[in-house]
């Protein structure tokens, strides 16, 4: 029960990594607020947890829900001790391929939604005495891959602004990480994989990247969140977990 009587947001928590998270971290005794901009998503991730979970439909990408999701978690469950920014999405493109507007959008869900959340959850962890976030980088912060330009920036932008804001307010006791997962399988893997004509052959090749030859499943890297969200990483602020298969060590 390493999360006893904390109360966590998780964004994007209708699937994949943030469903894994939701579930881990109420399994841990939270209490979960399933944020995501589907609401039905939510509403099944919640309501698999039980009473001690709510779902909101929030969209990451607007400053106005992200402000209210913050007071509808305390108008609900009185405080917010951890804040799991992991909503976001990737697209594909060299920056020639990569349409404007595609970027745009790209980086208000994965850039502005994360600085939004700190945002407004900042001064309501500041009033309680010090919180914990947690935001979703990606290897791709420190390594480059081919025909991912805008996913690739904002991740480099998730991780810069996660080292920035360990030092603004670390004198606030809020200690602020982020995990950085490999290639894992979600449902926005398999997107990726019913669009490609050779799916079972980039399948190998995705999990080849990564030096245990596989792919990395959601809990793993929710594992790693719960770590970064309770005391046993109390001496980590400004720090990228790598979880990765080992893609990186190479
Ligand atoms: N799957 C991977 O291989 C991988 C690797 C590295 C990083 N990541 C990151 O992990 C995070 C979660 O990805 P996932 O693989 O679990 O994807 P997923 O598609 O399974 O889940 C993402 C969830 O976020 C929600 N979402 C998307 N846009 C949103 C918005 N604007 N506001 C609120 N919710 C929104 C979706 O509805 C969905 O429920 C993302 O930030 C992604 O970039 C994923």
């Amino acid at each position: 029960m390493r999360l006893q009587s904390k109360v966590c947001i998780i964004t994007g928590g209708g699937s994949g990594i943030g469903e894994a998270a939701c579930k881990v971290f109420a399994r841990e005794g939270a209490a979960v607020v399933v944020a995501d901009k589907s609401l039905e998503a939510a509403t099944a991730v919640a309501g698999e947890i039980g009473n001690r979970a709510i779902a909101l439909e929030v969209d990451v990408a607007q400053s106005d829900k992200v402000a209210k999701m913050v007071r509808d978690a305390v108008a609900r469950f009185g405080r917010v001790d951890v804040l799991v920014n992991n909503a976001g999405y990737g697209i594909s493109g060299d920056v020639v391929e990569t349409d404007e507007e595609a970027w745009n959008a790209l980086m208000a869900v994965n850039v502005n939604g994360v600085f939004f959340g700190c945002k407004y959850a900042i001064p309501q962890m500041r009033k309680q005495g010090g919180g914990v976030i947690i935001n979703t980088a990606s290897v791709v912060a420190s390594i480059g891959i081919r025909s991912r330009a805008a996913y690739c920036a904002s991740k480099g932008a998730v991780a810069a602004l996660t080292r920035a804001m360990a030092l603004d307010h670390v004198g606030d006791n809020i200690r602020i990480n982020a995990v950085a997962p490999g290639t894992i399988e979600t449902s926005y893997f398999d997107a990726m994989m019913r669009k490609s004509e050779r799916a079972d052959e980039l399948r190998r090749e995705l999990a080849a990247r990564q030096i245990m030859n596989r792919l990395g499943r959601p809990e793993e890297i929710a594992n790693g969140m719960l770590f970064l969200a309770c005391d046993e990483s109390s001496f980590m602020t400004g720090a990228i977990l790598t979880i990765d298969g080992g893609w990186t060590a190479q």
